[in-house]
C-alpha cells in the first residue's frame, strides 16, 4: 500500500501560534512513518506558508521552520499541490491536510474554505461548523434554540458602545448580576476576557474587549468548575470520559493556561458517573447544534455547589499536544494518541468522499 500524503499545517496568525507548534510536534512524532508521508507547513505570523524541514517543528525551531521555502495551496479544484513562488509544484498529490492552526484564520472557517476550494480532504469541522464554533455569540443563540443549557448573556457591539457607553453598561447590569465575564466573541486562550466584580469595572472591561472584536459577549459569572468532554466522529459521534481543569488562580485565564505550572488536568474528572453521562449526551447535542464534524472538545462550566452545568464553548481545533486535554481524555477512554490520529485522518477522507458524491448539477430524479 502506498503511503498517505499528509500536509500538516501549523503556526498561524493568532496568539495560539506557539500552542499550535507544540501540537504539530506531537502529531508529527506520532504519525507512523510507515503509513504517512508528512509535509510540514509552517504558517508565519504574517500568514505566509513555508515548507518546513522534515523534522520536528519544535526542534527545527521556529526560525528554521519559517525560513523554509515559501509555498501556497492554489484554490484549484483537485490539483492538491503545494506550489512555489513561480507556480511550480513543490509537493504534489496531497491526500489529506491536518490543519492544526488555532484561532482566527485557522479555526474560524477561512482556512477550511481554502481547503474546500482546493478540494483537499481535511481533518475536522467544515467552513460552517468552524465559523459557528469560533463565535461565542452565534454559538449561544444556536445552543439556546436547541434547548441546551447556557448561562444568561448579553451581546454588546462596538458601535453601540461608542455611541452610548452608559446605556450599554446599564443594559448589562439590568440583565445580569455581578460578577460577569466580558468576552470578545471570536477569540480564544482567554485573551481579552475580564471577570468584572464591580459596576465601575464594567466599562473599562468592555472598552478593552472591543479592541479584540467588535462584538462582545457579557455572561453571568458563577463559581464554576471547568469540565470538558472530547468528541470524535460524525455518525455515530463518540464521547470520552470527562476531564477537569483545576487552577489555583481565580479562573482559567491566560496565565493559568500557559504560564502557571500548577494548573492541574484531571482525567477522568472527579464527578459522578451520572453527571458524566449527562455531560456526554449534552456535548453530543451541542456538537449537532453547532455543525460539528470530525472532532471537537466541548467545555462546560459546572456550578461548584449545585453541580448545575452549562455549555461554555465548543472548540473545533482543541489543543493537540500529547499532554493536552483532548488526546488525554481519549487516552483515558481507551484510544491511544497514534490511533486517534489514524481515526481523524480516516474520518477526513470519508467525509470528503461523501461530500464529493453530492450532485452539483440538477438532474431529474
Ligand atoms: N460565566 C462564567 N462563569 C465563571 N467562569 C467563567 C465564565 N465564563 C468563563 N469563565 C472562566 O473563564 C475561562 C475562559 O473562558 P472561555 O469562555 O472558555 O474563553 P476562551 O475561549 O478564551 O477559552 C473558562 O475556562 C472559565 O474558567
Ligand atoms: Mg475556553
Amino acid at each position: 500500500m502506498s503511503k498517505l500524503r499528509v500536509g500538516l499545517l501549523f503556526g498561524g496568525r493568532s496568539v495560539e501560534h506557539e500552542v499550535s507548534i507544540a501540537s504539530a510536534s506531537s502529531i508529527f512524532r506520532a504519525l507512523d512513518p510507515a503509513r504517512y508521508d508528512v509535509s510540514l507547513v509552517a504558517i508565519d505570523q504574517h500568514g505566509r506558508w513555508h515548507l518546513a524541514p522534515p523534522t520536528l517543528p519544535q526542534e527545527a525551531g521556529l526560525s528554521a521552520g519559517l525560513s523554509g521555502r515559501e509555498v501556497s495551496l492554489p484554490a484549484v479544484p483537485g490539483e492538491r499541490a503545494l506550489v512555489g513562488a513561480r507556480g511550480e509544484s513543490v509537493v504534489s498529490g496531497l491526500d489529506v491536510v491536518f490543519p492544526i492552526v488555532h484561532g482566527r484564520g485557522g479555526e474560524d472557517g477561512s482556512l477550511q474554505g481554502l481547503l474546500e476550494l482546493a478540494e483537499v480532504p481535511y481533518v475536522g469541522a467544515g467552513v460552517l461548523g468552524s465559523a459557528i464554533q469560533m463565535d461565542k455569540e452565534v454559538s449561544k443563540r444556536l445552543l439556546v434554540a436547541a434547548g441546551l443549557p447556557v448561562l444568561p448573556y448579553v451581546c454588546v457591539r462596538k458601535a453601540e458602545l461608542a455611541r452610548d457607553p452608559r446605556a450599554c453598561a446599564d443594559r448589562v447590569l439590568r440583565a445580569l448580576s455581578l460578577p460577569v465575564f466580558v468576552k470578545p466573541a471570536n477569540l480564544g486562550s482567554s485573551v481579552g476576557i475580564h471577570k468584572v466584580k464591580t459596576a465601575a469595572e464594567l466599562l473599562p472591561a468592555l472598552e478593552d474587549a472591543v479592541r479584540y472584536d467588535p462584538k462582545i459577549v457579557v455572561e453571568q459569572g458563577i463559581a464554576a468548575r471547568d469540565v470538558e468532554i472530547a468528541l470524535l466522529g460524525d455518525d455515530p459521534v463518540e464521547a470520552s470520559v470527562p476531564g477537569e481543569i483545576r487552577t489555583h488562580r481565580e479562573w482559567y485565564d491566560y496565565e493559568a493556561k500557559y504560564v502557571d505550572e500548577a494548573t492541574e488536568l484531571l482525567v477522568p474528572a472527579p464527578i459522578s458517573e451520572a453527571l458524566a453521562q449527562e455531560l456526554r449526551e449534552t456535548a453530543i447535542a451541542a456538537y449537532r447544534a453547532l455543525e460539528g464534524r470530525g472532532f471537537a472538545r466541548v467545555d462546560f462550566l459546572v456550578d461548584r455547589d449545585s453541580l448545575a452545568y452549562y455549555v461554555n464553548e465548543l472548540n473545533s481545533l482543541p489543543g493537540f499536544t500529547d499532554v493536552s486535554m483532548y488526546p488525554r481524555m481519549w487516552e483515558a477512554s481507551g484510544l491511544p494518541y497514534p490511533a486517534l490520529l489514524d481515526r481523524l485522518i480516516e474520518l477526513a477522507i470519508e467525509s470528503h468522499r461523501e461530500r464529493s458524491r453530492l450532485e452539483t448539477q440538477y438532474r431529474k430524479p
